[in-house]
């Protein structure tokens, strides 16, 4: 049976990253109403997915006074907004797919569970990673015994240099204040992903990190404030110049690139249209002389039940955007990185057997495929079962606390936090 949908939020994750289901699998989901603030992106979406007029409304308050029109609600909004357009859609009695982060503070995340366990509607949190060919290998790889019990793991999330600069310090989430913490906005999927590998619960954290170098004072000699006024005189050698990213780069520049990171910048994704929002809008400022408070680096030490630990760095100063896990357990290891889709895994005194797994994925934009894979499993799970997803709302919201109390400690300069402190 086609089940229906309403996005909230047609931005980059609704409409680029979970709407095209809707196209591929028609008979499976079909979109039947937008919520979007901005009207040429409502109208132009609408027009794509082919949503009648009557059915696209100009903002989320809208849409939810409104009888409810759909099986689920997409919220895709901003982190700041989840918590209530979560509230509302569970009040009509939607069941959600919700973006992560769920919330931006511990009392909104605990607030949506409350509402979802009291209406009993599912939300499953968009903690992609779970659905991805190549981390349900590695669980599947642990959980076969092969290697002994997990005692020990290390993931490093190689955010890379120029994804770095595009989203958290020229983007929407390089403040704190307007959208969430570093450890909250892009490792509550390490988090998640450490805390299901473990197969624990996750006692206590502690944590170290900060924002050492995309500030004023580090800005080389010769940076001017913007890539494209002609005021840099390091533009030739600096890396992070925003025309090289956006433009001439062979990976992520418009000339050979139509979706993220460009298709953040402008609904004009001519080299033209590209220059003029990097002339005018902020993703053509310098990386020295940004508004961003967010780290640049951070690492969490993880204490979980049955003394598993567990290890994560995050950092900016990375070539490539990949994240690399290493898992130690009683009987061998396992190493593995996402770019490559490899997977070593040597049993101790035996030969390292290599598992390659996601060469048809594409890693970088569709995180290894998770993201699809989270909608396909969405569409065919019966209505009543959602609840049971790996990515339900109460395993969410551990992986959530285990980031606010990773926060928590780095503030109080690396102070161990106890998860169930927070509960
Ligand atoms: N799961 C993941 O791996 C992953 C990756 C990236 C981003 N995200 C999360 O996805 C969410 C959306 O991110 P994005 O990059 O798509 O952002 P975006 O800014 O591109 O999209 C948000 C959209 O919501 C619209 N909007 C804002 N207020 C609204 C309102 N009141 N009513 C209706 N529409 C409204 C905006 O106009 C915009 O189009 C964020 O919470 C982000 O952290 C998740």
């Amino acid at each position: 049976m086609t089940k229906t949908v309403s996005l909230i939020g047609a931005g980059s994750r609704g409409r680029y990253t979970y709407s095209p289901y809707a196209k591929q699998h028609p008979d499976e989901m079909k979109i039947t109403a937008v919520a979007e603030l901005r009207p040429d992106v409502l109208a132009d979406y609408g027009e794509e997915y082919g949503i009648p007029e009557e059915r696209r409304f100009p903002s989320a308050e809208e849409f939810f006074r409104q009888d409810k029109m759909s099986d689920f609600a997409f919220i895709c909004t901003q982190d700041g907004q989840h918590k209530k357009h979560a509230i509302m859609a569970l009040e009509k009695g939607y069941d959600l797919l919700l973006e992560k982060p769920m919330a931006i503070s511990l009392e909104d995340c605990r607030a949506i569970t409350e509402k979802a366990n009291q209406t009993g509607r599912a939300v499953v949190v968009c903690h992609v990673l779970r659905y991805t060919p190549f981390y349900a290998k590695i669980k599947e790889v642990l959980e076969s015994g092969r290697i002994g019990s997990v005692v020990d793991l290390h993931q490093c999330e190689n955010v890379g240099y120029w994804h770095y600069a595009h989203s958290y310090i020229r983007g929407n989430w390089r403040k704190e204040s307007e959208s969430s913490p570093m450890i909250l906005a892009k490792c509550c999927h390490d988090l998640d992903i450490l805390y299901w590998l473990a197969g624990k619960k996750c006692r206590a954290v502690s944590s170290f990190g900060s924002l050492k170098y995309f500030n004023e004072k580090s800005a080389p000699e010769g940076a001017g404030k913007r890539c494209l006024d002609g005021s840099c005189r390091i533009k030739g050698e600096c890396p992070f110049d925003a025309e090289k990213i956006y433009i001439g780069s062979p990976v992520t520049g418009v000339r050979v690139n139509q979706s993220w990171p460009v298709n953040v910048l402008s609904l004009d994704l001519t080299e033209d249209g590209i220059r003029r929002a990097l002339e005018e809008g902020p993703y053509g400022r310098c990386v020295f002389a940004c508004d961003n408070d967010v780290v640049d680096h951070q690492i969490v030490n993880m204490d979980f039940e049955d003394g598993v630990t567990a290890s994560l760095t995050m950092c900016g100063f990375t070539s490539q955007v990949n994240r690399e896990i290493k898992v130690m357990c009683t009987g061998g290891e396992l190493t593995a990185d996402m770019v490559s889709g490899k997977i070593h895994v040597t049993p101790f005194g035996k030969e390292t057997e290599t598992i390659v797994i996601n060469d048809e994925y594409d890693a970088l934009n569709g995180h290894g495929g998770g993201d699809h894979m989270l909608v396909e499993e969405m569409m065919h799970t019966d209505m009543d079962k959602l609840s049971s997803m790996s990515t339900n709302i109460n395993d969410s919201l551990h992986s959530h606390l285990m980031a606010f109390a990773a926060e928590m400690s780095r503030k109080q300069g690396g102070k161990p936090v106890s998860i169930s402190s927070l509960y």
